[in-house]
C-alpha cells in the first residue's frame, strides 16, 4: 500500500500561564492512499489538536509543534512555511469541522463560497467553476442546485448546511480529508445520512479520510483502520477487526465496554473509572495506570513501547510484555466483542 502521509514523534505544546501543556506526546501513525483511519478516544486526549498540526492550524502562540516530522507524500509540512501551507490547505488536504455554521460565511451566497476555492486553487473561470459547483451540491445530494447556489447559509437545514461544507472540502478533489466530528452538531438520523455520503463519496474519489469520533459504533462503519488516543498517545492501533475483535490496551477495553450495543438486552456498560491526566503535569510512566484496574508496578514508573501484535496491530501497555501475566479482558467487553465478531462491525468493502 502506498503511503499518502507519515506523522513521526510529533509533539504539541501549549504555553499557557500555568505552565506547558503536552497536548500531543509523540505520536506515531501512517495514512495510505484511499483508506480511512479514525482516531478515537476521550475528550482532552489530542485529536483535534494533532489533526490540526498537521495543517499548521494550531494558534501559535500559545501553540507550537515541538518536534516531529508531518511527511506528506514525502515532503515536510512541519517545516512549511504559512506560503507554502496555504497551497496545500484546501487543495490537497481539506479539513471538515464539527459544526457547520462555524465553517460557512453567513453573509455569503452558499455558491460563491464553494466557488471561491475553485477560482483560488483551482484557477478555474467563473463559468467552470459555477458548473463544478452544480456538480458538487448534485454529488452531496443538494437538490435544485440551480437556485441553491443563490441562497444563504441561513436557508439551508443544519444536515444540508453539512452537506455544503463536505461539498467545499471536496471542491479541489483533496487527496486527503480530515473530518473533525463532523456529525455530532446534527441529530441522528441526519447524522447518518452525512456519513452514508461520505462514505459513498469516497467510494468515488478514492480520497484518504482521517475521521475523528468519540463514537465507536461509527467507527465500525466507515474506518478500515482504528487509532485510538489516550493523554496525547497513540496507545493503540490497527485494523478494526484487531481493535474490535482483539483489542489489547486495558484503555480500548474500556471504551468498548462503554459503546451500548444494539442487540444486547441486559445492557451491562463499563465505565473507565477516574479522568484523564493533567496534560501539565503528565504522570510517570503509563498515563494510563491511575486508571488501570490492572497496572503494575512497572506502569507507575516507565512509559511502555509499542508491542507489536501483529503486521497491522500494536499497542502501548505492558501487559503485551512477556513476563506480565495473561490477562482477559472484562466480561462487559467480551460480550461486545462477541457482538461485533456475529456482525454488527463493518462488512468487507463497507468505508465511508
Ligand atoms: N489553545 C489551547 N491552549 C491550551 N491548551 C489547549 C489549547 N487547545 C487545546 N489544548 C489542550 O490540548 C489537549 C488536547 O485537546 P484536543 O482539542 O485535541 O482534544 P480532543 O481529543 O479533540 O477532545 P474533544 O473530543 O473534546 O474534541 C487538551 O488538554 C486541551 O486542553
Ligand atoms: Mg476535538
Amino acid at each position: 500500500m502506498e503511503k499518502l502521509l507519515e506523522v513521526k514523534n510529533m509533539h504539541v505544546s501549549f504555553d499557557t500561564y500555568g505552565g506547558e501543556v503536552k497536548a500531543v506526546r509523540g505520536v506515531n501513525f501512517d495514512v495510505n492512499k484511499g483508506e480511512t483511519l479514525a482516531i478515537v478516544g476521550e475528550s482532552g486526549s489530542g485529536k483535534s489538536v494533532t489533526t490540526k498540526a498537521l495543517m499548521q492550524l494550531i494558534p501559535q502562540p500559545p501553540g507550537r509543534i515541538k518536534e516531529g516530522e508531518i511527511l506528506f507524500e514525502g515532503r515536510d509540512l512541519a517545516k512549511m512555511n504559512e506560503k507554502q501551507m496555504q497551497k496545500i490547505r484546501g487543495k490537497e488536504i481539506s479539513m471538515i469541522f464539527q459544526d457547520p455554521m462555524t465553517s460557512l460565511n453567513p453573509t455569503m451566497k452558499v455558491g460563491n463560497q464553494i466557488m471561491e476555492g475553485l477560482i483560488k486553487h483551482q484557477k478555474m473561470s467563473k463559468a467552470q467553476a459555477r458548473k463544478r459547483v452544480s456538480e458538487l451540491l448534485e454529488l452531496v445530494g443538494i437538490p435544485d442546485a440551480e437556485n441553491r447556489i443563490n441562497q444563504y447559509p441561513h436557508q439551508f437545514s443544519g444536515g444540508m448546511r453539512q452537506r455544503v461544507v463536505v461539498a467545499i472540502a471536496l471542491a479541489c478533489n483533496p487527496k486527503l480529508l480530515i473530518a473533525d466530528e463532523p456529525t455530532t452538531a446534527l441529530d441522528v438520523t441526519i447524522q447518518a445520512q452525512i456519513l452514508e455520503l461520505m462514505k459513498d463519496i469516497q467510494k468515488k474519489t478514492d480520497s484518504a479520510t482521517i475521521f475523528i469520533t468519540h463514537d465507536l459504533g461509527v467507527v465500525a462503519n466507515v474506518a478500515d483502520r482504528v487509532a485510538v488516543m489516550y493523554a496525547g498517545k497513540i496507545v493503540e492501533i490497527g485494523t478494526v477487526d484487531d481493535i474490535f475483535y482483539n483489542p489489547q490496551h486495558p484503555y480500548t477495553w474500556g471504551l468498548l465496554g462503554s459503546m451500548p450495543s444494539l442487540d444486547s438486552e441486559d445492557e451491562e456498560l463499563y465505565a473507565i473509572p477516574g479522568s484523564p491526566p493533567d496534560l501539565l503535569n503528565p504522570p510517570k510512566g503509563d498515563a494510563f495506570a491511575a486508571r488501570n484496574e490492572y497496572a503494575m508496578k512497572i506502569d507507575f514508573e516507565q512509559e511502555p513501547p509499542m508491542f507489536k501484535v501483529s503486521d497491522t496491530h500494536y499497542a502501548a501497555t505492558w501487559l503485551l510484555h512477556e513476563n506480565a501475566p495473561k490477562i482477559e479482558p472484562p466480561e462487559a467487553v467480551k460480550k461486545r466483542m462477541e457482538g461485533n465478531a456475529n456482525g454488527s462491525s463493518s462488512s468487507e468493502g463497507e468505508r465511508i
